[in-house]
C-alpha cells in the first residue's frame, strides 16, 4: 500500500548549512534507497529519498527552491503530505561492500550502510564541498568500522573529491560491490573508477520527477522511468545510458545539459 498519507512532523533537526531532517511515524516498509514524493501544503509535491527507515520515517532536505524552502520551514506538530515508498532500492551485497555518498546524497545511502548487521563489512566514504555540508558523519560511524570523509576544499579529512578518495580506498581494499548517490557528475566518474578497479556497483539516479510512481514518463533516461525502474541502477545498466552524465530533462521535458 503506497497511496497518500498526511503525517505529522514529530521531530525536526538541522543536519548542516541549509540541511533540514523531518521525520514523522509511517506504517509502511521502505527498503534503502527508496523515495516518497512529500506534498508540501500549498506549494507543490517533490521527491524526497528516505533517510530513515525504521519505526519513524525521515527526510533530509537540501534548500534549493520553492519547495525544499517550504519543507524546510515546516515546524513540529505540523502536517505533510507522503506518497510511496516507490522505486527500487539498494540491494544488499554478499560480502565486503563500500557505501559513497556526495553532497545530500549521503542521505539517500545512510540506510543502505545501516542494513548491514555486521559493522565489520561495511566501510563507507562520505564527501561534500566543506565540512559544514559533510552530513550524517556520526551516524555511519555508528554503524561502520571504516569511515573515510572528504571535502573538496580540505576542511575535514581527505582534500579532494570523494570520487579520488574512493579510488585510493579501492586500491587498497576488495570490494564486492560499491553503493552510491549523489549529484550525477560525481556518479559519472565514480561508474569509471569502479570500471578501472572492476568493481559492479549500484547507484541512485535523479531525474525530473511529477507522479513518482511510473505513469507521466516525466523522469525517462534513455527509455528507462528512474521512479519505477529505478532510482538504483547496477552500474553497468547505467553505463549503456548515454543521457547519463550528460544531459536531463527540465519541468517541460526539455533536454537540457547537465
Ligand atoms: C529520487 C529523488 C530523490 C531525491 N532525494 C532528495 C533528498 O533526499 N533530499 C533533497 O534535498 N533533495 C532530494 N531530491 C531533489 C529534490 O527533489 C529537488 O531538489 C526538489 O524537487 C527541488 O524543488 P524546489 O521547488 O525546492 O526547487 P526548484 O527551484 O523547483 O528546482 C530546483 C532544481 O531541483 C530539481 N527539481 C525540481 N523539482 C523537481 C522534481 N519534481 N523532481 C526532481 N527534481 C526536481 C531541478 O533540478 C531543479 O532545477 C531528490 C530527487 C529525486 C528525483
Ligand atoms: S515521474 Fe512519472 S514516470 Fe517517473
Amino acid at each position: 500500500m503506497n497511496g497518500n498519507e498526511v503525517v505529522r512532523v514529530i521531530d525536526k533537526v538541522s543536519e548542516g548549512r541549509g540541511i533540514t531532517t523531518l521525520r514523522f511515524e509511517l506504517d509502511r516498509t521502505v527498503r534503502p534507497g527508496q523515495f516518497f514524493m512529500v506534498w508540501v501544503p500549498g506549494v507543490d509535491e517533490v521527491p524526497m529519498s528516505a533517510s530513515y527507515i525504521g519505526k519513524l520515517k525521515g527526510i533530509t532536505v537540501r534548500e534549493v527552491g520553492e519547495a525544499t524552502k517550504a519543507l524546510s520551514s515546516v515546524k513540529v506538530g505540523e502536517m505533510i503530505g507522503i506518497r510511496g515508498p516507490y522505486g527500487r532500492g539498494f540491494m544488499q551485497p554478499a560480502g565486503r561492500y563500500l557505501v559513497v555518498g556526495g553532497g545530500t546524497g549521503i542521505a539517500a545511502v545512510l540506510p543502505a550502510i545501516e542494513m548491514s548487521k555486521d559493522r565489520s563489512i561495511v566501510d563507507v566514504a562520505l564527501g561534500a564541498r566543506t565540512s559544514s555540508e559533510l552530513i550524517f558523519e556520526e551516524r555511519a560511524r555508528k554503524a561502520s568500522d571504516h569511515v573515510m570523509v572528504s571535502t573538496d576544499d580540505g576542511s575535514k579529512g581527505h582534500h579532494g573529491t570523494v570520487v579520488s578518495l574512493v579510488d585510493e580506498m579501492l586500491s587498497k581494499r576488495s570490494y564486492s560491490q560499491l553503493i552510491a548517490c549523489g549529484p550525477e557528475k560525481m556518479l559519472f566518474y565514480l561508474l569509471e573508477v569502479c570500471k578501472k578497479h572492476g568493481v559492479e556497483s549500484q547507484m541512485s539516479l535523479e531525474r525530473f520527477m511529477k507522479c513518482g510512481s511510473g505513469l507521466c514518463g516525466s523522469c525517462v533516461i534513455d527509455g528507462r522511468r528512474v521512479c519505477a525502474d529505478g532510482p538504483v541502477f547496477l552500474g553497468r545498466e547505467i553505463d549503456e545510458m548515454k543521457e547519463f552524465g550528460r544531459s536531463k530533462r527540465d519541468e517541460a521535458g526539455r533536454s537540457v545539459p547537465l
